[in-house]
């Protein structure tokens, strides 16, 4: 008989149910309901929308997995960080479902699920240097051999994937606008604006994304009669800039850390220049890439399940009068 634990995510604008085998990895069962298309209109995610939205694709979601209810043995949610009326929709479900089927529940930080994606179906691999890019986070991590993770960057302002976010909005595209951002660069031309890369000659390892937003929003209000190929030509410059500002960082700090192991992870992690940039680094420093499948780099509920199970295997159990939400939470561990 399997052990499944139930892993629901639903801290941003994705509502999204897994089953996980504890043993096998196995994942059983997975479904996601984005709310992007939703939220496009308004150019972001309008939380309580949000939370309107994910109270009504849950249960729906739920009910389709009620054969397996039975080989369920825990419950988990992300309960940290995000947008509370997002967070407390999922926790909120996950409380009944625990009292209704008498299962232990198990909390969920956002973050760590997002390193587990790397290890869905095996065993983590930790010590590791990790780069979490996502809508709200941009950070260097670095998870030590006592699954200690430290925090070696991150942005001052805004995240990489939301500085795409928000160039794709002054173009007037839709939300989220990283797909978008990427799509239009495969055919610009990269070299047709030369937007300067933020704090490339300080040696403050941190990211700052809101100087080269403005650069890309002086651009386009300089255009006067704004055609296709010019959003296509700032799209490009403006990713190649983002990209080498993330890694000229990242370079600094494989020289000081020298990983053996690195991981990227977050939604914009499926970014391929990123990625293909950051490879090379990896090459450079004879250190092996470890890159989550791209239907797994967005916010999902295998990842969940995924770092649940860690801690179903140690009975790291929480009850439903202690387990609270975390909206802003920033300290995060593993162990
Ligand atoms: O991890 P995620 O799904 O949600 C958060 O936890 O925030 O990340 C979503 C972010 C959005 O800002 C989205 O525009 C960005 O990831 N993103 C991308 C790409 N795909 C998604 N950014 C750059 N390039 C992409 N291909
Ligand atoms: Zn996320």
């Amino acid at each position: 008989m399997s052990q499944l634990v139930l892993a629901i995510e639903s801290s941003c604008d994705d509502s999204s149910l897994a089953l996980m085998d504890a043993k096998t990895y196995e994942l059983k069962h997975y479904s996601k309901i984005s709310q992007e298309l939703e939220h496009a209109k308004y150019g972001g995610v309008v939380p309580e929308l949000a939370a309107r939205l994910h109270t009504k694709a849950l249960p729906d979601m739920l009910e389709k997995i009620s054969p397996f209810f039975s080989e369920i043995k825990a419950v988990a949610v992300t309960n940290e960080p995000g947008l509370s009326v997002s967070l407390a929709s999922g926790v909120a479900m996950a409380k009944s479902i625990s009292l209704a089927l008498n299962l232990p529940l198990i909390a969920v930080n956002h973050l760590i699920g997002h390193i587990y994606s790397l290890f869905l179906d095996s065993k983590e691999e930790f010590p590791m240097g990790v780069l979490l890019v996502s809508g709200g986070h941009t950070m260097i991590l670095y998870i030590d051999e006592g699954l200690k993770i430290n925090i070696l960057a991150q942005t001052n302002d805004d995240s990489f994937g939301e500085s795409f976010d928000k160039v794709a909005k002054m173009m007037g595209f839709g939300y989220p606008g990283g797909q978008i951002i990427e799509n239009l660069a495969k055919n610009g031309d990269e070299k047709i604006y030369n937007f300067t890369v933020p704090l490339l000659h300080d040696k403050r390892l941190e990211y700052s994304f809101s100087g080269l937003k403005n650069q890309v929003r002086l651009a386009i209000e300089s255009l006067k009669n704004p055609m296709p190929k010019d959003y296509e030509n700032i799209a490009s410059s403006f990713q190649k800039t983002a990209c080498i500002h993330i890694c000229d960082k990242l370079e600094k700090i494989f020289n000081i850390y020298k990983f053996k192991k690195f991981g990227i992870v977050g939604g914009a992690s499926a970014n391929a220049l990123l990625r293909s940039k950051i490879e090379q680094i990896c090459v450079k420093y004879n250190s092996s890439l470890y890159l989550a499948p791209l239907k797994f780099c967005s916010d999902n509920a295998a990842m969940i399940a995924r770092a649940a199970i860690y801690k179903y295997q140690k009975s790291e159990f929480t009850t439903i009068n202690d387990i609270q939400i975390n909206p802003k939470s920033k300290n995060f561990c593993i162990n």
